[in-house]
């Protein structure tokens, strides 16, 4: 692992840019669960079609709308890890730097990264349902969502299965892809589409692919390093590697 560690903070130095892809285990030292791991992931207790899909919302407002604000408020009440805060040092460090997030907890931003892509959204952000009308200052602690001055109901601004994602962000992540000298992984089972292409478009553009995962993935058999273990952890080792 050491060796691994150090070759991938070498390559990380010569890199004129980087692109960055984070999941769900990125967050998990921050004590936010991850969704698919067993017993302890979100989706274990709770089903996505009823949960995170516009169907299910319109299904039961009321069970969608609590449940993301459990969500919110557990959210609210982490910190980002050391891993945040590494994604932000190496940000600093290399020339081109882009980071696309599948996580909705705000931590990448709240850890202080600039170049970032929430593909998913962000939890703490609302829209009305029918017309995407911002709807700010939303109160905690409703048992159903509050309507709009349009009259449509309001939902959480994180994009649900079967939605489309912002072409803008979509673009802006490919390009970032296509571009990378270096793409890193984190923290993600590599399961949902169109996140799980990046790092394959990265390597066919010619980059180098480092993965950090506890566990092996469906990317890891095209990672070039695969650095087996907790973000909050390896993460910190790999930007003290890269200032040697
Ligand atoms: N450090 C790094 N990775 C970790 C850690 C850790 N400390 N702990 C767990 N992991 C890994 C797990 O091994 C797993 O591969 O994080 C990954 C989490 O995978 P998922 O729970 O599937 O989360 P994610 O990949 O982000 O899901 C993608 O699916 O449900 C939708 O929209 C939701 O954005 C989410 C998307």
């Amino acid at each position: 692992m050491e060796g691994d560690l150090t070759r991938a903070a070498d390559l990380l130095k010569q890199a004129k840019s980087v692109a960055v892809l984070t999941g769900a285990g990125i967050s998990k030292e921050s004590g936010i669960p991850t969704f698919r791991e067993a017993q302890t992931g979100l989706w274990a207790n709770y089903e996505p079609e009823k949960l995170a899909t516009p169907e299910g919302f319109l299904r039961d407002p009321a069970l969608v709308w609590t449940w993301y604000d459990w969500r919110r408020k557990m959210v609210s009440s982490v910190t980002p890890n050391p891993g945040h805060y590494a994604l932000v040092e190496i940000e600093k460090i290399v020339p081109d730097f882009t980071l696309i997030t599948q996580n909705v907890d705000g931590l990448h931003r709240l850890a202080g990264s600039k170049n970032l892509i929430e593909l998913h959204g962000n939890i703490a952000r609302h829209k009305c349902f029918k017309n995407g009308h911002p709807a700010l200052d939303v109160q905690a602690d409703l048992k159903e969502p509050p309507t709009c001055l349009c009259g449509s109901p309001i939902r959480p601004d994180v994009v649900w299965f079967g939605e489309a994602l912002d072409p803008k962000d979509l673009t802006k992540s490919f390009k970032a892809a296509e571009h990378a000298d270096v793409f890193i992984v984190v923290g993600t089972s590599g399961l949902v589409q169109p996140a799980a292409s990046f790092p394959f478009t990265a390597k066919k553009h010619g980059a180098k692919l480092i993965e950090c995962n506890p566990e092996r993935t469906p990317l890891s058999y095209e990672a070039d390093f695969f650095l087996e273990g907790a973000s909050g952890c390896l993460l910190p080792q790999l930007v003290e590697q890269m200032r040697r």
